[in-house]
């Protein structure tokens, strides 16, 4: 939630911090604003709404010719979405001014404290509290990286910050604390970001910044510091995407370029997963053999389409390496005192590497001692950095709020766990993980197969543009699926939209079924007859009482047209590799929809793509 940007050098900084902007806006567009230091002030513009309400203001009035800004886009927490609110935020004077991502817990009682000595505030935010107290010290006479560290020893919660010092022109200060942050290394400049698309056009070297970091820029310099000023030793990286990564490469949306990459990143995904010898190997896995034998329980948590990426896992882990898995949310998995040990192996997927709520649970996994391990899209973030073990999904960038080659990426990557994990316990023979390895490497084919059919589904799509409600049916592999396929109409097309258990149905949920209503339905393949002939047993109860049916079914599988208003083939796969061309068409359908309605499906409404608070 939020995007933040800073920068320092030589350039115009008003198009440094705006361009890095534009790029981050994925992470929350409820309002944006940017300050610079000119000739020993500030120079401000904010405004609510999206980043383009801010360009035409600054297209009537552009900022002074400064070298030094920070730059906000916003996901409202505290206070509405509207100017006053908007960020940076300055202290009494004017003096300093700043951005934060997250949420200060003390801030009211920060604020009374202040409120005493006749301070006045402006917004309804938690954040203007800090740009006083760091203008505070500031004016006490302390250099701003001391100041922001004073500042950070009071503050309760999680947060970004960075400001700017009128005073002091060639400098700007962040500090993080559970929310993300991270340096871009320039020549003669220097940047910050909440993540490297800031700052991709201009460097592709990055720092990455631990928790309870404070870093200082300048032209030339990079340092950072822990919140009492200790030194720190911070981690550098190389960026291995570029910026056209980050474009939209004629689409669109972001979103429906995503859906297109997803051939390639499922390749990617899989590139040098095995030795000459044809052992699969995991590079980041750092898990002793060992210890993987002696795993009792695999608990996988995530939230939103990451945890439907882990109930597929469930299947495929379960059914290759005989170990219980349960997948939980992750924002319950800590309130519930989960029973977790040593010998458990503790899951987090998460796209962005961010996720408050995924981050929290695994800390709690690791203080029960259990090992953890992440499944993640982002180099340097969070979640994987503090895990014990990593296997990096290699997606690129995903800029679309809604996840898609996301998606499918965290499923292969989950294959792969599965497989490694059967073959260390010897639950499954060499030659069984080699027949799946080779099913999973025909897997971009087979999507290029379902994304060849896009205009019949975009076809579909645009005659739903008057349904207020549409159902998803799956069974086994394919639940997720279903579940998925929901998420995306919803949070893009705003619609009611559910998915279900096909044979759940019948204990309720067929109440909502009446005439016309469309029933998307995901066919398991024919090799499973019991699950296939359950399955169009559920299609049959929902057409007999009226829905319309759009059916995803194999190629060949002829025994489901007489039962489906329209069909839509998919490729032969094995059931437990259904997911990775099953959710293309939901994608594409939701995606289409949206757009048929008049919707931003790239910053769809209430939403931002990294969820950064719990
Ligand atoms: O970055 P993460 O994978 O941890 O994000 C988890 C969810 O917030 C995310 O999947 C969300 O549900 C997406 N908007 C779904 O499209």
């Amino acid at each position: 939630m939020c995007g933040i940007v800073g920068y320092v050098g030589p350039k115009r900084a008003q198009d440094v911090v705006i361009d890095g902007l534009r790029r981050l806006e994925y992470r929350g567009y409820d309002s944006a604003g940017i300050a610079v230091v000119h000739e020993g002030e500030l120079a401000l513009a904010k405004r609510a709404g999206k980043l383009a309400n801010l360009d035409k203001v600054l297209a009537d009035t552009p900022l002074p010719p400064a070298h030094t800004g920070i730059g906000h886009t916003r996901w409202a927490t505290h206070g509405r979405p509207n100017d006053v609110n908007a960020h940076p935020h300055t202290g009494g004077a004017r003096r300093v001014a700043l951005v934060h991502n997250g949420i200060i817990e003390n801030f009211v009682e920060l604020r009374s404290r202040v409120e005493a000595d006749d301070h006045v505030f402006l917004s309804e935010t938690d954040t203007e509290i800090v740009a006083h107290l760091v203008e505070l010290q500031v004016q006490s006479g302390v250099d701003l990286p001391t100041a922001m560290q004073r500042v950070c020893q009071q503050l309760d919660g999680a947060f970004t910050l960075v400001a700017v010092d009128a005073e002091d022109p060639d400098r700007v200060v962040a500090a993080r604390r559970n929310s993300p942050l991270v340096v871009g290394l320039g020549e003669g400049e220097n940047f910050l970001g909440s993540d490297v698309a800031a700052f991709i056009e201009h460097t592709r070297e990055a720092l990455e910044l631990g928790q309870d970091q404070i870093v200082t820029i300048t032209r030339d310099e990079v340092t950072v510091s822990d919140f009492w000023g200790r030194p720190v030793e911070a981690q550098r990286f190389h960026v291995d995407w570029d910026l056209s990564a980050a474009e939209k490469d004629g689409h669109d949306w972001f979103m429906r370029k995503e859906i297109f990459e997803q051939p390639r990143a499922v390749a990617d995904s899989l590139i040098g997963r095995r030795t000459t010898g044809g052992l699969l190997q995991l590079d980041e896995m750092r898990l002793a053999d060992e210890e993987i034998r002696d795993l009792d329980k695999i608990i996988i948590i995530a939230c939103g389409t990451s945890f439907y990426a882990g109930m597929v896992a469930k299947y495929a882990i379960e059914h290759w390496t005989r170990t219980p898995v349960e997948v939980e949310l992750a924002s319950e998995f800590r309130y519930r005192d989960p029973i977790v040990d040593a010998t458990t192996l503790v899951v987090a997927i998460s796209q962005s590497g961010e996720t408050a709520d995924t981050l929290q649970a695994i800390r709690h996994a690791r203080s029960q001692r259990a090992k953890v391990l992440a499944i993640c899209n982002t180099n340097g973030s969070s979640i994987p950095r503090e895990s014990d073990a990593v296997i990096y999904t290699h997606a690129g960038p995903e800029i679309g709020v809604a996840s898609t080659k996301g998606f499918l990426t965290q499923l292969v990557a989950c294959y792969l766990l599965a497989l490694y994990v059967a073959q260390v316990k010897g639950t499954r023979f060499g030659d069984e993980i080699d027949e799946i390895m080779v099913q999973l490497e025909a897997m971009p084919g087979h999507i290029e197969t379902v994304l060849a059919q896009s205009d019949a589904v975009y076809e579909l799509a645009r005659a739903h543009t008057s349904t207020r409600s549409v159902l998803f049916l799956g069974r086994h592999a394919g639940y997720p699926v279903a579940l998925e396929g929901a998420l995306k109409l919803k949070e893009l097309a705003y619609l009611h939209a559910e998915g279900f258990a096909a044979g759940e149905l019948k204990h309720g949920p067929i109440a909502l079924i009446e005439d016309g209503l469309p029933v998307l339905c995901v066919v398991p393949p024919r090799g499973r007859d019991q699950l296939h002939g359950k399955m169009l047993s559920g299609i049959q109860e929902v057409r007999a009482r009226g829905a319309r049916t759009i059916c995803l079914a194999e190629e060949g599988d002829s025994t489901i047209e007489p039962y489906a208003d329209d069909l839509v083939r998919l490729p032969r796969v094995p059931v437990l590799l259904q997911p990775l061309v099953a959710i293309v068409p939901l994608q594409l359908f939701a995606c289409e929809l949206a757009t048929a309605l008049g919707h931003d499906v790239d910053q769809p409404r209430n939403l931002a793509k990294s969820v950064t608070v719990e």
